[in-house]
């Protein structure tokens, strides 16, 4: 399959991990492309207006992977916004992982891959699995081994 890995990531936790999802994935015979999103203002505690410097096109993609990670409890601005200006999804699937600092799901990470999922099931897709990687815990790297398993398995 062709897959692009779609990716927004302000301080690289969340671009490390999709690079070790890419190698997995190319390793199981995969194309796989990482494509990054980016703000025209880098500053995620601004409260300027939120505009995309980069807007990856999904549609050479067979199956999607958006990654983000959490900001302020919630998927960050950027994300809400490239997510609702994505062309259709129709008939690809999508995964996602998030990763967040808190070693909590229910801080901040449950409500960010349900975020990905329904503005992604609005656009039509197939979705597919999902994860969280709480940056913070002990178990850090077991959960990253967990989330590039179940999702390079598409
Ligand atoms: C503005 C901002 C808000 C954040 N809010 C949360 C939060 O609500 N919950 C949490 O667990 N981590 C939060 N974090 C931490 C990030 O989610 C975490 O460090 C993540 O792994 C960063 O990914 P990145 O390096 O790909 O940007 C926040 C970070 C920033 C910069």
């Amino acid at each position: 399959m062709n897959i692009g890995i779609i990716v927004y990531s302000h301080s690289g936790n969340t671009l490390s991990v999709a690079q070790r999802l890419e190698k997995a994935m190319t390793a199981a015979g995969h194309t796989v492309t990482i494509e990054r999103v980016e703000p025209v203002n880098d500053d995620p505690n601004s409260n300027a207006p939120v505009q995309l410097k980069s807007a990856p096109d999904i549609r050479p993609y067979d199956a999607v992977v958006i990654a983000s990670p959490v900001h302020a409890f919630s998927l960050p601005r950027i994300m809400k916004l490239y997510l609702s200006q994505i062309s259709d999804m129709t008939g690809k699937k999508v995964s996602c992982f998030v990763t967040q600092h808190l070693k909590q799901s229910w801080l901040g990470g449950s409500r960010t891959v349900r975020q990905i999922q329904s503005a992604c099931r609005a656009k039509g897709a197939e979705i597919m699995s999902s994860g969280i990687v709480h940056w913070s815990a002990a178990t850090r790297q077991d959960q990253i081994d967990d989330v590039v398993r179940r999702l390079s398995a598409f």
